[in-house]
């Protein structure tokens, strides 16, 4: 394949792997991403977001108890007008560390990656387009929130980042790093470089730093409601986005 074809292929990845400890007991009866949100269990959104994107070739990574749950709900992709190749994490060292196991499906292409987990409540398109539209490197969304301190932080200077925190004590901005990344064909050998931090996981955060450093990180401002599904009251919110979304449609 040329280097040109193999650049405009996008494929997909959705991280649905680790405990979901927050959701607990909900999480004893299956993957938090599973779970109803709106009309659908919380995957489907994922889903949705991507072929609506006309990203059709999507991995979905999960931990090894819920694989079945996940191949009985999603199966082969036809009803969804993809096709889905699902991989097994082992044990939940980090999102960089569910990444790394998308290394063969993405074949030397670029990825957009999906934290199965984040409910958006308008079509991730725009930054699709802007992706494409970038030769190399990393792209990353940015949220004004109120509670930055759940989050991958970016202090911006002059309109570039300059900085991500993952989950820092102090914030230096409002700006959240949500769970949408697009990233070209190094950032395998990226993930490889990187050491897990003090909780003991491989961090995305890490991954786009590099990236940052690199000189190679473009962002945009996400538009529209975004939630991050890992607790009961988010999970809450997310229900009511996708009720909502519903509706107007
Ligand atoms: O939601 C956006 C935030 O997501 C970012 O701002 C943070 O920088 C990023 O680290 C992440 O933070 P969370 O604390 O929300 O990550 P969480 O551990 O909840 O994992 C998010 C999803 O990633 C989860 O739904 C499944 C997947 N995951 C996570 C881990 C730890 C895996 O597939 N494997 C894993 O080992």
């Amino acid at each position: 394949m040329s280097k040109t074809t193999k650049e405009a292929i996008l494929r997909g990845v959705i991280l649905a792997g680790g405990l979901g400890t927050r959701l607990y007991p909900l999480t004893k009866v299956t993957s938090k991403h599973l779970l109803p949100v709106g009309n659908e269990p919380m995957v489907f959104h994922c889903v949705r977001q991507l072929t609506e994107a006309g990203i059709t070739d999507i991995l979905i990574v999960t931990n090894p108890g819920y694989v079945g749950d996940f191949v009985n709900a999603l199966g082969s992709g036809k009803d969804f007008g993809c096709e889905f190749t699902y991989r097994v994490q082992e044990e939940a060292k980090g999102i960089a560390n569910a990444l790394a196991l998308a290394e063969g499906f993405a074949a030397g292409g670029r990825i957009a990656v999906l934290l199965g987990d984040n409910i958006f409540e308008s079509s991730i398109q725009q930054a699709v387009s802007d992706f494409h539209a970038q030769q190399t490197g990393a792209r990353v969304l940015l949220k004004k929130v109120d509670d930055p301190e759940r989050y991958g932080v970016a202090t911006l200077n002059a309109n570039r980042i300059v900085e991500i925190e993952e989950k820092p004590e102090q914030p230096k901005s409002n700006y959240a790093v949500v769970g949408i990344y697009f990233y070209d064909s190094i950032v395998f050998d990226v993930i490889r470089t990187i050491e897990p931090s003090a909780r003991g996981e491989y961090e995305i955060t890490a991954v786009n730093n590099v990236y940052l450093n690199r000189g190679q990180l473009e962002y945009s401002f996400l538009q529209g409601e975004w939630v991050d599904a890992g607790t009961f009251d988010s999970l809450a919110e997310a229900h009511q986005i996708l009720l909502n979304r519903k509706e107007s449609h």
